[in-house]
């Protein structure tokens, strides 16, 4: 069994897991971080269950053989169909990203009326409205696929006229809906996040809170690694690993601009 010094695997299928990255470097300063993005296979969110599991199977048994401690599963398509399969396929812990989401998408609501902008196979597995429904039996939850917002993400195409002009009729729905919570269901949401937030606040209203998850599922992976013993107690600052399926070049490019700090080299690997 890995011992508590051992890094944190994240993964995801491409750059938007590092938005969980940047939060988990906040909540827990001290871990390393090996992250894996399958940018050769990105997007997971168009495709079928029995695919994205196979996916996530691969990118985590990696990450197992890398002698990670535990496995955040920095996607919500992913976390959508497949952590019960990880659990039973590996031997230890699997943390996902719908939970934490889902919990301060509750407490941030006020009329229980939530807007869930997710892939469309987050929102095709019904998970959120699962997850929500299991934290306020009356809350409503209202589903907006936003596919588009991924290969925005994925290009560094984070302002302007085309991510603002996605963002908004993405969130024309929910403002019909009249929702006081937009949670980004997506690890690749927060990357666009400003112009989400100004189409958000133009068509709902300025009181509408943004979630992003990314900070909940830090929360949720301290809790877990603190509650255990699991994490690491060192002054030292944890350093991290970057490894994809393809591409390491622009992957390195928007990574750095996105982590706000010069990124490692980035490892190209098959899985
Ligand atoms: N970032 C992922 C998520 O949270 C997947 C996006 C995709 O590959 O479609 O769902």
């Amino acid at each position: 069994m890995p011992t508590r010094d051992a890094p944190l695997g994240v993964f995801d299928s491409g750059l938007g897991g590092l938005t969980v990255v940047r939060a988990l470097r906040e909540a827990l300063p001290a871990e390393d971080i090996v992250y894996l993005g399958d940018t050769a296979r990105v997007p997971y969110g168009t495709r079928g269950p029995a695919t994205v599991i196979k996916y996530a199977s691969g990118c985590a048994k990696q990450l197992v053989h890398r002698g990670v401690k535990a496995v955040v599963i920095a996607c919500n398509t992913v976390s959508a169909v497949a952590p019960e399969r990880l659990r039973v396929d590996l031997d230890l812990p699997i943390l996902e990203a719908i939970g934490p989401g889902a919990k301060a998408a509750v407490d941030a609501s006020k009329t229980g009326k939530i807007g869930v902008l997710a892939t469309a196979g987050t929102i095709a597995s019904g998970a959120y409205a699962r997850a929500i429904a299991a934290l306020d039996t009356r809350a409503e939850v209202i589903g907006q696929p936003a596919p588009l917002l991924v290969p925005l993400a994925e290009e560094g195409w984070t302002d302007g006229d085309v991510p603002r002009l996605a963002a908004r009729k993405y969130l024309a729905p929910l403002a019909k809906a009249n929702v006081d919570v937009v949670v980004l269901g997506c690890t690749h949401y927060p990357i666009l996040r400003h112009a989400i937030e100004i189409e958000a606040k133009d068509l709902i209203g300025p009181d509408v809170t943004i979630v992003d998850s990314a900070h909940a599922i830090a929360q949720s992976v301290r809790s877990f690694l603190e509650q255990r013993d699991m994490h690491r107690v060192r002054d030292v600052r944890g350093g991290i690993e970057l490894l994809v399926t393809d591409a390491p070049k622009s992957f390195e490019e928007v990574a750095s601009r996105f982590l706000g700090a010069a990124v490692p080299h980035v490892e190209l690997i098959d899985l």
